[in-house]
């Protein structure tokens, strides 16, 4: 769908998918791929066919090896600022997206490949997945969210080792970290990240919505001023229909039918 250039976008209601779309570079981000990714983002924000929105990338390879390394060369800081704002920006926008998104890591996750899987809700790996922040090779530091992410989701030592030592981890050990949620094998990845996005569209949106927002904004402040931010979006959730479709289906023992209200 749309015409894009850097990425595949793909309607299959109830789920959008987004293919990173540069085979001959590893999937590397280029400033049309993440501008693409930010129109997507927008294009499905109130689309209410839409209810999960997955992330992979292009081919057996990789999920996104970070960001073009030809885009550095030339820059000067305050160059460089501007664009790294742009994808900064981008990783914000799916973090307040309203709805689920996964990360379907089929291959290499580096740099801002592992930074822009961190900013979705939930990190899928297929077995041959791989890790890492290596920008310290090339005089650098994670510039897109890793050290603020990263030391947020596996804690500051690991995160230290990932973006001090540039150490490239395989799934497992990145499963093990609680850096993936789950692994799965090569040959059922699509097959088990589809049965995961079905789940989750199968989910109350309003409270999916709810419980991101407290997940990823609640946890930004003091803990008094995140409590009372989760008992408002809480108590937001009895004015929908389907909180009480909810508690009457486990009341009658049958499954709930979520209908968005
Ligand atoms: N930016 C630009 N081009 C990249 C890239 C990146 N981040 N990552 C891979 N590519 C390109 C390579 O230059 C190569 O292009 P070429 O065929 O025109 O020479 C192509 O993708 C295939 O990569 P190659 O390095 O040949 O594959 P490999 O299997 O030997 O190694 C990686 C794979 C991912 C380990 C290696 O490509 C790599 O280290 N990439 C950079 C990762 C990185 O530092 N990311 C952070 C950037 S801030």
């Amino acid at each position: 769908m749309g015409s894009y250039k850097d990425i595949i976008f793909e309607k299959k209601p109830p789920i959008a998918w987004v293919t990173f779309n540069r085979p001959d570079k590893l999937n590397a981000i280029s400033l049309t791929l993440i501008q693409e990714l930010g129109d997507v983002l927008d294009t499905l924000w109130d689309d209410e066919e839409i209810k999960v929105l997955v992330l992979t990338g292009t081919g057996d390879r990789a999920f996104c090896a970070g960001a073009d390394i030809t885009m550095f060369q030339g820059q000067k800081p305050n160059s460089m600022f501007h664009i790294i704002r742009k994808i900064v920006e981008v990783t914000q926008k799916m973090e307040k997206f309203p709805k689920p998104i996964i990360a379907a890591i089929n291959g290499f996750a580096l740099g801002g490949g592992c930074e822009l899987a961190i900013s979705c809700d939930f990190r899928l790996a297929s077995e041959k997945a791989a890790f890492g922040q290596p920008e310290i090779m090339l005089g650098l530091i994670p510039g897109a969210g890793g050290t603020q992410r990263l030391a947020k989701l596996i804690g500051l030592g690991r995160a230290k080792e990932l973006c001090m030592l540039g150490n490239r981890i395989p799934a497992d050990e990145a499963h093990r970290i609680g850096l993936v949620n789950m692994v799965f094998p090569t040959d059922k990845f699509k097959e088990e990240v589809q049965n995961f996005a079905n789940r989750l569209a199968e989910g109350p949106p309003v409270a999916l919505k709810m419980a991101k927002y407290a997940c990823n904004f609640g946890t930004q402040v003091p803990l008094d001023v995140g409590l009372v931010l989760e008992s408002g979006v809480f108590s937001v959730l009895f004015g929908t229909e389907d909180m009480v479709e909810g508690t009457s289906a486990f009341l009658e023992k049958r499954k709930a039918k979520f209908s968005g209200k």
